[in-house]
């Protein structure tokens, strides 16, 4: 493994001649960093399978470099994924698109479908753009864990789960924190596969059209599977106070050898001393930004358990709620 920083002299050239010799990199965006490989290669697509583990019927995103050449993997551009991409590209938003024949078929997992996506992480940008211009017509990139374990938001992260051969382009801390938004525009109306930072109402608001939620109908999608995001303690949400009497009992029991929970509260004080506690922000991007490094450093605790209080219910928290419900439900 190598961590190359990105800001280093040539770290972006270097990293783009090794996509475009159908190899792995690690890359930074502004969602999670994704382990890429040049779209346009079944073998260099069928690396990233093989290292997270992942099934290979499950479909990647093409990362583009600007909506030209996010086109050139459909077949059919709506004028519905014109108005998202033009309304917010670069940025945290994946458009599910009638693919192209001939194009990205492993990378796609079998669809007729390509979820495209252009990222506003300007180390990303630099590299689409400098593999670009190496003939590398997009990069394939699932975020950079092994499968059904947190997205990674530091380059440490990355080198937690892959500790083997890879290199990985170091562009700091991941901005959003969740994965980006999916909507699927290759139907006959638009459905959101996976909520993120980029709310519904902003998406409505630009298609003038209500935003239907996935259905039965909707192909499979690892970040979609329930059982995801799932550090090795085991998770429950609680509402703040069910979480309030519960650390009331373990402070009544009073210092623990080993304690049994770790705590992410938003609203509480810290508990009894020897609880490993962290404060989730109020804010919901705040607390976007930081919930995959906060879910992994309370697992680093040892604790068989995460208790974590159930984020509020408005649509800002939208995304953050989907994360830790799926955390809960492994
Ligand atoms: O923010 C992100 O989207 C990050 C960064 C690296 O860009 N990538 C990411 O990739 O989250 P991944 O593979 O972990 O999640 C991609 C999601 C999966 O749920 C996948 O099933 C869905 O996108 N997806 C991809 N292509 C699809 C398609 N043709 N139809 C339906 N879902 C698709
Ligand atoms: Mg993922």
């Amino acid at each position: 493994m190598t961590i190359l920083q990105a800001d280093a002299p040539g770290a972006v050239a270097a990293a783009a001649a090794v996509l475009a010799a159908a190899e792995l990199v690690a890359l930074p965006t502004e969602t999670v960093y994704g382990l890429g490989a040049r779209a346009d290669d079944d073998a260099a697509v069928a690396k990233i399978f093989a290292a997270k583990g992942r099934p290979s019927d499950h479909p990647l995103i093409v990362h583009v470099a600007d909506e030209a050449g996010a086109r050139q993997f459909a077949s059919v551009w709506s004028e519905r994924a014109a108005k998202l991409a033009q309304a917010f590209w670069p940025g945290p938003l994946t458009l599910i698109v009638p693919r192209s024949p001939g194009m990205a078929a492993a990378a796609a997992g079998g669809q007729d479908t390509v979820g495209v996506r252009c990222p506003s992480h300007p180390v990303a940008l630099a590299l689409l753009r400098a593999a670009a211009r190496l003939g590398v017509p997009g990069v394939a990139a699932p975020s950079a864990n092994r499968f059904g374990r947190v997205s990674p938001t530091l380059a440490a992260h990355v080198a937690e789960d892959f500790p083997a051969d890879l290199l990985i382009l170091d562009g700091g801390a991941c901005e959003v924190g969740i994965e980006s938004t999916i909507i699927d525009c290759s139907r006959d109306k638009p459905v959101l596969l996976r909520p993120g930072q980029l709310g519904r109402d902003r998406i409505e608001a630009v298609l003038g059209e209500p935003v239907a939620d996935r259905d039965a109908a909707a192909p499979r999608a690892s970040g979609t599977l329930e059982a995801h995001y799932a550090p090795r303690a085991k998770v429950r949400l609680m509402p703040a106070d069910a979480l309030k009497a519960a650390v009331e009992v373990l402070g009544s029991v009073g210092g623990q050898a080993a304690p049994v929970a770790a705590v992410y509260s938003r609203t509480l004080p810290r508990g009894p001393a020897g609880l490993p506690w962290r404060a989730m922000p109020n804010d919901a991007s705040e607390a976007a930004h930081e919930l995959f490094a906060a879910l992994r450093e309370l697992d680093l605790t040892g604790v068989p358990l995460i208790w974590i209080e159930t984020p509020p219910a408005d649509i800002a928290w939208e995304g953050v709620r989907d994360r830790l419900q799926r955390a809960a439900a492994a």
